[in-house]
């Protein structure tokens, strides 16, 4: 028996392909942004920070990196608008997914914690987290799934998209009561979303990153834990290699993979 070995064309799914990316003004999701576009691809950056994102796709080009304006994931409105004007600015081209990766560790200082110190995480902090990291990252899923399941299935296997969320080693592991929650809960959506979105061809994985070099850090703080090998924080340059590699690997479909250098928080 003669056997296909040629399974798919990847570079079809990411050159002159419309990729969203949350969070993309800064850190991973900037990585993440610059690297598809170096493969060619076409970005919208779905951001709340207008005046990165703009900087951004100053440098980029605006023929390949779009910004409609502030978007704030948590928000169904400023979503469908974002959505909506990214569509029209690259008519031409079909939109092959969305990676998300805009998320807060912490909510705005003005709302407060309860108990000793306010230390404790009060229902309004959790509440704030949960709408930015899970929610926020559930109304872009929903809101880019509608538009795939439109486009026309391609390769031998039908694909229609694929949907990349970021979780991470503090949701898995369990710390931190609000953001780690959000992150345990984004990483919980990974395989119902999958099985849901299967029967249309839609891909759904998420990446847990453990320690990576990005502002969402606070430098100023030495007692960082170091993964065991590499001892070294990531590179968002790696973390942006993964998302590219999950893109094109159709194989690797409903998982959570830690990008941890064996770290355990
Ligand atoms: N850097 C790490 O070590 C690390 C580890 C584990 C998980 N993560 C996760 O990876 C993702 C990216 O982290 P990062 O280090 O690049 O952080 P970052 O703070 O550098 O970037 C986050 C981006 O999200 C945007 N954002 C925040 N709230 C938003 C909202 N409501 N709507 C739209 N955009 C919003 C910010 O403006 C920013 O551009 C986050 O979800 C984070 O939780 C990071």
């Amino acid at each position: 028996m003669v056997v296909n070995k040629v399974f798919h064309d990847t570079s079809m799914i990411i050159t002159k392909h419309l990729f969203i990316v949350t969070g993309g003004a800064r850190g991973l999701g900037e990585q993440v942004v610059r690297s598809l576009i170096k493969h060619g691809a076409f970005v919208s950056i779905f951001d709340i920070n207008d005046e990165l994102s703009h900087k951004l796709v100053n440098e980029l080009g605006q023929n390949e990196c779009y910004f409609h304006g502030r978007t704030d994931v948590s928000k169904e409105a400023d979503v469908e608008a974002a959505l909506e004007k990214t569509i029209a600015h690259f008519p031409n081209t079909i939109l092959r997914g969305a990676v998300l990766c805009s998320g807060i560790v912490s909510p705005p200082k003005a709302i407060q914690g309860y108990g000793p110190e306010l230390s404790l995480t009060s229902f309004q902090q959790f509440e704030h987290v949960i709408k930015v990291n899970l929610l926020g990252t559930y109304c872009v899923a929903q809101k880019v799934a509608n538009v795939l399941l439109k486009n026309e299935p391609i390769g031998q296997d039908g694909e229609r998209g694929i949907i990349i969320t970021v979780s991470s080693i503090l949701g898995l592991d369990g710390l931190i009561v609000g953001y780690g929650t959000s992150k345990a809960g984004i990483s919980g959506l990974t395989l119902p979303l999958a099985k849901e979105l299967a029967p249309f061809g839609i891909r759904v994985m998420s990446v847990a990153p453990g320690v990576f070099d990005t502002p969402i850090r606070n430098r100023s703080s030495n007692n960082t834990r170091l993964p065991l090998f590499p001892k070294r924080l990531g590179d968002p340059i790696e973390f942006a290699d993964l998302v590219l590699q999950i893109i094109q690997m159709p194989m690797l479909n409903g998982s959570t993979i830690r990008l941890d250098g064996a770290l355990r928080a």
